[in-house]
């Protein structure tokens, strides 16, 4: 199961990239706006420092909704680094760009997908990711790691390639159910990534351990 963390916070990417388990980076307008990162100009040169940071793949967001705009967008963006991954939205004019992506070997993850037919949609478009957003269906009483579910069983049925991104993941519990469920990746906050760490009795049992080793030397 790859990881990817959904942030544009340099400081946040360093620190998983150090933790030695980063598979990727997510970003998406809002996260660009959270960080301050406005301008066009700004926003390609963040995109440029983050591909220097990490090994794997940087998922870039277009921000046209026709066609047009979104090849040129996504050929300038996929022409930076061959780490970026154009990120496209489930719409028609989305699937149409991811199908010519695709065609194109240029790596493309559709993103703000909510069911099973959307995902069905990017698949046929020959998506590389497809990101079901599982934390705003939780937010909405929908269950979120149903929708995962489902999809792993309908590209298990037909052997689609496109790996499913969880998205919108929220805490280390969706990290956890995500790969239960055949999650090929997920995308979520340090914090959801390093509580994987926590165990109380690892913590006493190290505390112990010290405890006995100074005891005998
Ligand atoms: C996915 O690529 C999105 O950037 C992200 O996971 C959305 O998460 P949110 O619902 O917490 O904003």
């Amino acid at each position: 199961m790859k990881f990817f963390i959904d942030t544009a916070n340099l400081e946040q990417i360093k620190e998983a990239q150090d933790l030695g388990v980063l598979d990727g980076v997510t970003t998406n307008p809002s996260l660009m706006a959270k960080e301050g990162i406005t301008g066009q100009d700004n926003i390609i040169n963040h995109y440029k420092t983050i591909c220097d940071l990490v090994d794997g793949d940087v998922s870039a967001e277009v921000i046209s909704t026709d066609f047009e705009g979104m090849v040129r967008e996504g050929e300038a963006l996929a022409a930076l680094n061959p780490q970026i991954v154009v990120k496209l939205p489930m719409i028609k004019d989305g699937v149409k760009a991811c199908k010519y992506f695709s065609s194109k070997g240029i790596k493309t993850n559709v993103t703000l997908v909510f069911s099973v037919g959307q995902a069905l949609l990017a698949a046929k478009a020959g998506a590389t990711y497809v990101s079901p957003f599982l934390g705003r269906l939780d937010d909405i009483s929908t269950d979120g790691l149903n929708l995962i579910s489902e999809i792993r069983t309908v590209y298990d049925n037909f052997n689609f390639e496109t790996q499913i991104l969880a998205a919108s993941v929220r805490n280390t519990m969706h990290i956890v159910n995500c790969a239960k469920l055949g999650s090929d990746v997920m995308t979520g906050p340090l914090s959801a990534i390093e509580g994987l760490l926590k165990h109380p009795l690892t913590d006493s049992g190290l505390a112990k351990f010290l405890e006995d080793y100074k005891k005998g030397n």
